[in-house]
């Protein structure tokens, strides 16, 4: 049996409040009694201190380092992000380095990989990558090399007729899951032969799978087949840890195309009655990367969409 240095100060508390509360009781007792229930008490915590010191060798390694990942800092890790050039996953990209650790970012648009690595800084480099086509998917993880977290925020806007009446498009339809579903499954591929067995892998969903709205009953399955993905993954996967964002409304670059008003208007209902910013969703990023005993969960982070 084993018992951690955790375990044991628990059971040493324990030991301390029994005994100063047994003694309060006992002072009204009278101080001989207290004194002989002290003993017996004293003695216990020593007893109990030795079965603890004659303990066998632990099952599984204690958890000391840095690098083992129970502490709140990403120093020394290499994050590997796929959609790290806009939007959420810049943020993420942006919030890993401020907290010590090297990235690298992917996406199609050189510009765009480029002028990301610039804002990111020294602790940045960057890699073209098109997830529609598997063997780029497979030269990123190359280049990248051993690393220990991957965060997916891929996800294109091409316009299409999510509506499901008889206008529906199947092939248009199919290619919605191209990047946010079947992209994230090649990533897992090739990402696997180098990532950390303390790693994680976190994908990206949204609110939609939870609340769906009229007309997005495409999205709605995008989403969740993305969960449901993420659930599959973080059991065949173990020990790497597999999560899912789910974000509400992000004030990304997609949204700025709308007409003035038309954001707020979406997001009038909600608790929290305003776009989220990309920075605010990064951060349930970095909790599962960072979080060591989390696994197969995901994060709604939607400003209180849900629930109005
Ligand atoms: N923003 C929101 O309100 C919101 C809400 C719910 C869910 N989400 C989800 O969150 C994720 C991120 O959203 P966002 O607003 O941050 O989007 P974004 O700013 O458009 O970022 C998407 C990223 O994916 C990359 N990408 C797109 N297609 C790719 C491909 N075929 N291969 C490689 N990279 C590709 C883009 O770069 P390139 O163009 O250079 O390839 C970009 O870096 C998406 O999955 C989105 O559906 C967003």
């Amino acid at each position: 049996m084993f018992a951690s240095t955790y375990q044991l100060d628990i059971q040493r508390e324990n030991a301390r409040r029994h005994l100063s509360f047994s003694y309060g009781v006992l002072r009204c007792l009278g101080p001989r009694l207290a004194t002989l229930q002290v003993r017996f008490l004293t003695e216990e915590m020593a007893a109990r201190r030795m079965q603890f010191e004659v303990l066998e060798e632990p099952v599984h390694p204690i958890i000391e380092t840095e690098s083992d990942m129970t502490s709140v800092s990403l120093k020394g890790s290499k994050v590997a992000i796929i959609g790290g050039t806009s939007g959420i996953g810049l943020a993420v990209a942006q919030a890993a380095v401020a907290n010590g650790a090297s990235v690298v970012v992917g996406s199609r648009n050189a510009e765009r990989v480029d002028a990301a690595v610039l804002t990111l800084g020294v602790s940045a480099t960057g890699q073209m990558l098109d997830l529609n086509d598997e063997a780029s998917v497979a030269v990123f993880f190359e280049q990248v090399g051993p690393f220990d977290h991957l965060v997916y925020t891929a996800g294109d806007w091409q316009r299409r007729k999510t509506n499901i009446n008889t206008n529906f498009d199947l092939a248009d339809a199919q290619a919605g899951f191209d990047v946010r579903f079947w992209g994230a499954i090649l990533a897992v591929k090739h990402a696997i032969p180098h990532i950390a067995l303390n790693g994680s892998i976190t994908l990206t969903g949204g609110v939609l799978a939870h609340r769906p709205q009229k007309g997005s009953a495409l999205s709605t399955a995008i989403a969740g087949a993305a969960e449901h993905l993420m659930r599959g993954l973080a059991v065949d996967l173990a020990p790497v840890r597999v999560n899912l964002v789910a974000p509400g409304l992000v004030a990304t670059d997609i949204w700025a195309r709308l007409p003035d008003g038309a954001m707020q208007a979406m997001v009038d209902g909600q608790a929290l009655p305003r776009p989220g910013l990309p920075a605010e969703v990064a951060e349930a990023y970095m909790y599962f990367m960072r979080g060591a005993y989390t696994t197969g969960q995901v994060a709604i982070v939607d400003g209180g969409r849900l629930f109005m």
